[in-house]
């Protein structure tokens, strides 16, 4: 027999809700999801709430705990003080349907917009070699399991439904990330498209992000950093700039060499030794939306007015009188309850 522990979780839906107090039975070992199946149990029959793997593997038991998002499934409630009183509210960052679920299919919606990998021309699946040295890089953003916690806390759509259609948020800037860092893509402005048109820019690392990553993916420091610097080398370099003055743009944009190799076996003989080194034609597109080159104004020069700014790679949406990372205290992991402003005292 466990003892009891004091519970708050917001009930309501997209019209509205509040903070209920429950008193609720807590074992030995037990995690946060253990209490809401308890609730559900023994108290709220009603109460939504969405997981499946209660093992860290799906992503769907993303919740904030004491304002913090986390994992139901893998928060111990012995991380918590005896008389510590645990409140539980939905992903601030998304409407809410009912209780503990909310609508994340902006995350969907970001997944469709982001380009999907690009195999090299003339190589089939099932013809890829690739060895462990060339997805060292890339392996770890793999390991996401589409909680989409790192969504619900960045700061640049959290509090600001507007930046939502420009921004598609850490997830998919790691999805850039991995396949930029894939030897077999063939798309090659996988950091300019993330700058032109998935909003990498507002992201001023912040790292809030990072911080709540269940699979501790460095997702600031591995996918967002090396994308803003090399995108930046890229647009700014003045080389490359001089090159563009001198060459037409078509004269310049070789076709994509893919630095991996094609198992002559698998393709119908000849030994592992004569593998050739596959060239493409050009850079297959798989999406629909095709890429863009960076902004060039009218007189064909690239805008250099990112390079003065202190946020490198865009401006802050906040000014640039606002200090990352925000104090504790300023950082709002509330209930998205309009209607109930009493609610926020909780926090
Ligand atoms: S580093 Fe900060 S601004 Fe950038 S994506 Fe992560 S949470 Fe958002
Ligand atoms: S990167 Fe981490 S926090 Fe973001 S969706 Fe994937 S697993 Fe979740
Ligand atoms: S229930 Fe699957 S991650 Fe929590």
């Amino acid at each position: 027999m466990g003892t009891k522990r004091h519970f708050r979780v917001w009930r309501g839906d997209s019209s509205g809700g509040e903070i209920q107090d429950f008193d609720v039975e807590v074992n030995e070992g037990e995690v946060v999801l253990d209490i809401i199946h308890r609730l559900q149990a023994t108290q709220t029959p009603d109460l939504a709430c969405r997981w499946n793997c209660k093992a860290g593997k799906c992503g769907s038991c993303s919740m904030e705990i004491n304002g913090m998002p986390k994992l139901g499934c893998m928060t111990r409630m012995s991380t918590f003080e005896e008389d510590e009183t645990v409140t539980i509210t939905p992903l601030r960052t998304f409407p809410v349907i009912r209780d503990l679920v909310t609508d994340v299919s902006f995350n969907y919606e970001k997944a469709r917009e982001t380009p999907a990998f690009a195999p090299p021309e003339g190589v089939a699946p099932g013809q890829y070699r690739m060895q462990q040295v060339d997805v060292e890089r890339s392996q770890e953003f793999r390991k996401c399991i589409e909680c989409y916690l790192c969504q619900n806390t960045c700061h640049v759509v959290r509090d600001h439904e507007e930046n939502k259609t420009a921004f598609s948020g850490p997830r998919f800037f790691i999805r850039a990330a991995e396949l930029d860092m894939h030897p077999l893509d063939a798309r090659e402005d996988r950091k300019e498209y993330a700058q032109a048109h998935q909003g990498l820019g507002y992201c001023n690392i912040t790292k809030c992000c990072t911080e709540v990553c269940p699979e501790h993916i460095k997702i600031t420091d591995n996918a967002i950093i090396p994308m803003k610097e090399r995108v930046v080398d890229r647009r700014y370099d003045p080389l490359v700039w001089l090159g563009r003055k001198i060459f037409r743009r078509d004269q310049l944009d070789e076709p994509a060499r893919v630095p991996a190799t094609v198992s002559a076996s698998a393709s119908g003989g000849g030994s592992a030794d004569s593998t050739p080194e596959v060239h493409t034609s050009g850079t297959p597109f798989t999406s629909a939306r095709q890429g863009e080159a960076p902004p060039v104004r009218d007189d064909g020069k690239m805008d250099v007015a990112e390079l003065a700014l202190p946020h490198q790679g865009g401006p802050s949406p906040f000014g640039d009188d606002q200090e990352f990372p925000l104090p504790v205290e300023d950082l709002t992991y509330n209930p998205p309850s309009k209607e109930d402003p009493d609610s926020k005292e909780d926090h």
